[in-house]
C-alpha cells in the first residue's frame, strides 16, 4: 500500500475517548503477563490471578470495540507454558474451557469473531470441540476479530508455514521469498500488529509473534495484567499515538507523506510500505 494512502486510512478518527485526536491501531497484540505475581502479592493461589486476568480480557475487548480496533491478539498460553506445574496447566485449561463456554454468546452478540491460533492438537478433545464450535459460531462476525494464541509459539508458526510452503511448492526450493511464506503463516490476511503491549514488567517477546512484530510499536508496562484497567489501556494507546512510524524511511519522508495525505492528492507520490 502507498504511504500517503496508509496515513489517510490510519488518520480516520474512530469513536472513543482515547483516540479522538490521534490514530487508532488497527491491530493490537498483547502479552498478558503478571497474573501469578498479582495473586502472590495478595497471598492468593496463582489461579486467582488467572481468574482476575479473564476480567481484564473482558474489559480490554470492550475498549477495543469502543475504539474501533479491528484485530485484538491475546497471548493466552505459550508452547513453553507446558513446562509449568501440572496443576497450574490443568487449571489454565479448565479456565480456558469455561471462558469459551461462557463468553461465546456474548462475543456473537457483539459481532466479534473468535480465532484460536496455535497447535490445538495437544489439547483435550473436549477443548478442541469447544474451540471448533466457538470459531464456527462467530466466523461471520466482522466488527472485531479476537485472536487468542493458545499453545502458540512464534517459532512453531514459522516452521509450520515453512513445511506447508515446501509441501505446496517443492519445485521452487531455494528461491522462496518472504511473500511466498506469508500465506502459510497463522496471521495470513491479517494486518501486522500496529501496537504490541506487554504487561507485568518483563521486556521480552517470549516467542510471541516473531515474524509479525517486525515493524510493530512496542509498549512495555510494569502494570500486572489483572490491574491493566481502562486508564492503563488508554495510556498505551496515547504512547502509540506519539510514535512516528518510519518503516525504514527518514522522518522527513514520513512528514512529507503525511502532508500529502492531509492535502488529499493522488496516493501515487509516496513510497510503498508493507500493510494488508
Ligand atoms: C501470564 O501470567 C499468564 C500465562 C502465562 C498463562 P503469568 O502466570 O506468567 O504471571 P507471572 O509472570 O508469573 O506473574
Ligand atoms: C508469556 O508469558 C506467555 C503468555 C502470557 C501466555 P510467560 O510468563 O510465560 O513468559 P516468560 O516465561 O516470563 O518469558
Ligand atoms: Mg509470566
Amino acid at each position: 500500500m502507498k504511504l500517503s494512502r496508509w496515513f489517510r486510512k490510519q488518520a480516520q478518527p474512530k469513536a472513543g475517548p482515547a483516540v479522538h485526536d490521534g490514530v487508532c491501531p488497527r491491530h493490537i497484540a498483547i502479552i498478558m503477563d503478571g497474573n501469578g505475581r498479582w495473586a502472590k502479592r495478595r497471598l492468593l493461589p496463582r489461579v486467582a490471578g488467572h481468574r482476575q486476568g479473564v476480567e481484564t480480557v473482558r474489559s480490554t475487548v470492550r475498549q477495543c470495540l469502543e475504539l474501533g480496533v479491528e484485530h485484538l491478539t491475546l497471548f493466552a498460553f505459550s508452547s513453553e507454558n507446558w513446562r509449568r506445574p501440572v496443576e497450574e496447566v490443568t487449571l489454565l485449561m479448565q479456565l480456558f474451557m469455561r471462558a469459551l463456554e461462557q463468553e461465546v454468546g456474548k462475543l456473537s452478540e457483539n459481532q466479534i469473531r473468535l480465532r484460536i491460533v496455535g497447535d490445538c492438537s495437544r489439547f483435550a478433545p473436549e477443548l478442541q470441540t469447544l474451540i471448533a464450535n466457538a470459531e464456527e459460531l462467530t466466523r461471520n462476525n466482522t466488527r472485531l476479530t479476537l485472536h487468542v494464541c493458545a499453545n502458540y509459539g512464534g517459532r512453531w508458526d514459522i516452521m509450520q508455514a515453512v513445511n506447508r510452503l515446501v509441501d505446496a511448492h517443492p519445485e521452487h526450493a531455494g528461491e522462496y521469498k518472504e511473500h511466498d511464506l506469508e500465506p502459510f503463516l497463522s496471521f495470513a490476511d491479517v494486518p501486522e500488529p500496529d501496537l504490541f503491549i506487554r504487561t507485568g514488567g518483563e521486556e521480552r517477546i517470549s516467542n510471541f509473534l516473531l515474524w509479525q512484530l517486525a515493524y510493530t510499536e512496542l509498549y512495555f508496562t510494569p502494570t500486572l495484567w489483572p490491574d491493566f484497567d481502562q486508564s492503563a489501556f488508554v495510556e498505551a494507546i496515547r504512547s502509540f499515538q506519539k510514535r512516528q512510524r518510519r518503516f525504514g524511511q527518514t522522518g522527513d519522508q514520513i512528514e512529507t507523506a503525511q502532508r500529502i495525505a492531509r492535502a488529499n492528492p493522488s496516493p501515487e507520490s509516496a513510497g510503498n510500505i508493507t500493510d494488508k
